[in-house]
């Protein structure tokens, strides 16, 4: 990918985070319907995987057909809000390698806090595909990409629901090389670090809880 940003402005994607937005949406059909984004998403940011082709045959002759290149690539939720996209695009690439990054945000200082990682082994020679729902002020965004470089990861994409502007200049100025890939740049962040207008609290949202 050469663009550090790029907006998925698919028509089924915009309908689905509208209806995401609303705040009369239940959990369980926020669930759904992220699940559905994540697979519209995962489709944009693998648009440019390695390709190789192997022979095959069909019921007909045997040709050279295409096939993914390389490595397996791995999955890094940003827990826990990362899970409600992890799980539909693991759907779409069942044999994709998973790792989490637990970070939770100080509410006062706003500032990431770790208490997880785990990540799949030979990192450097994966595809690495960072996600979480909410790009906010960039500060966990930023830590879980310094900590998936140090553990080898060297092609990384970031891929969430919506971005703020300033998470989005964040994580530009901290990891120029890490593409994002989001459905939405939203206004600003409020007082609090949240994206408005939004859709308010991402786990809240898709585990029922507050
Ligand atoms: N995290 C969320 O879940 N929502 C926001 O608006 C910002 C950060």
């Amino acid at each position: 990918m050469t663009e550090h940003l790029t907006h998925v402005t698919h028509p089924l994607v915009q309908h689905k985070l509208t209806l995401m937005r609303q705040q009369d949406t239940s959990t369980a059909v926020f669930r759904q319907l992220l699940r559905e984004i994540s697979q519209l998403l995962a489709y944009e940011v693998t648009r440019e995987l390695p390709m190789t082709t192997k022979r095959i045959d069909t019921p007909l002759e045997p040709m050279d057909a295409p096939t993914l290149d390389g490595k397996k690539l791995a999955l890094v939720s940003i827990l826990r809000a990362g899970n409600g996209l992890l799980d539909g695009i693991l759907e779409l690439i069942p044999s994709a390698r998973v790792g989490f990054v637990g970070l939770y945000r100080d509410e006062e200082t706003l500032q990431p806090v770790q208490y997880y990682f785990k990540v799949p082994t030979e990192m450097e020679d994966r595809l690495v595909i960072a996600v979480d729902p909410m790009l906010a002020t960039g500060n966990s965004s930023v830590a879980a990409i310094d900590l998936l470089k140090k553990s080898g990861a060297k092609n990384i994409r970031f891929l969430c629901l919506l971005a703020a502007p300033e998470g989005i200049a964040r994580m530009k100025e901290a990891h120029p090389d890490v593409p994002i890939v989001t459905a939405a740049v939203d206004s600003h962040l409020n007082e609090n670090g949240y994206i408005v207008p939004g859709l308010g609290d991402a786990g809240d949202r898709m585990f029922g809880t507050k």
